[in-house]
């Protein structure tokens, strides 16, 4: 049976100045997951929240925590944002030496751990990661930024990593991320993605609630 969609407004297109507001605001339309985009300035161009944001917002809502590490060395931190209140830690391939041990840490401090692959980053690196893996993250933009262009280049290899899972019979959620809105969502849902991380299709609509739901019908069109 296919998974349930579930939506994650990336709170990178949200207000700032308003940040808690804009949460509830999601919270309040229907969306499934709060992901969080933390940015070092090296894995990536950009600098994004750190953990006190984080804190911030575990006291703000119930839904859980998303948090997409787009950091160089994650081991370093995911003691602190698990102890800051995420629900879920991904981590980079392209960012770790031993992926493996690092995984299996998220999984030690009572989180789930996830994997994240860069456009670029062929579905191999997952052969044999998947015992260790609770969610593949298959980002459909080059990290750092909200408000790009979906790469429809990547959809062959969300239907790979579909396969892969569904043959390893392992229970593993595959995130899509940059570029998701209603123009891609049945499309990348087709492909065998359940979770859909959106940050400009939802925070730049006015109505946040009609948002969510339109992408999430046409992802289960899928
Ligand atoms: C990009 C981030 C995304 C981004 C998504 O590196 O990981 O989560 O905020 O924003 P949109 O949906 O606007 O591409
Ligand atoms: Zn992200």
């Amino acid at each position: 049976m296919a998974r349930p969609i579930q939506i994650a407004p990336s709170i990178l297109a949200a207000d700032f100045g308003r940040l808690a507001d804009e949460v509830l605001d999601v919270e309040a339309g229907g969306a499934n997951l709060i992901h969080i985009d933390v940015m070092d300035g090296r894995f990536v161009p950009n600098l994004t929240v750190g953990v006190d944001v984080l804190k911030a917002l575990r006291r703000t809502t119930k839904l859980p925590l998303d948090v997409h590490l787009m950091v160089v060395e994650p081991e370093r931190h995911i003691e602190t944002f698990a102890d800051a209140g995420a629900d879920i830690i991904t981590i980079h391939a392209e960012a770790g030496v031993h992926l493996q041990r690092t995984l299996h840490s998220i999984r030690q401090l009572g989180k789930r751990a996830g994997l994240a692959l860069n456009p670029h980053t062929p579905e191999s690196v997952l052969k044999y990661l998947l015992p260790d893996v609770d969610l593949i993250l298959a980002m459909t933009v080059n990290s750092g930024f909200t408000g790009q262009e979906f790469l429809p280049q990547v959809l062959p290899k969300i239907s790979a990593i579909h396969k892969m899972v569904v043959a390893s019979g392992h229970d593993v959620n595959i995130e899509v991320d940059g570029g998701i809105g209603p123009h891609n969502a049945a499309s990348v849902a087709g492909a065998g993605a359940d979770i859909l991380v959106a940050g400009a299709a939802i925070y730049r609509s006015s109505n946040r609630r009609d948002a969510i739901e339109n992408i999430r019908s046409l992802a289960e069109l899928r």
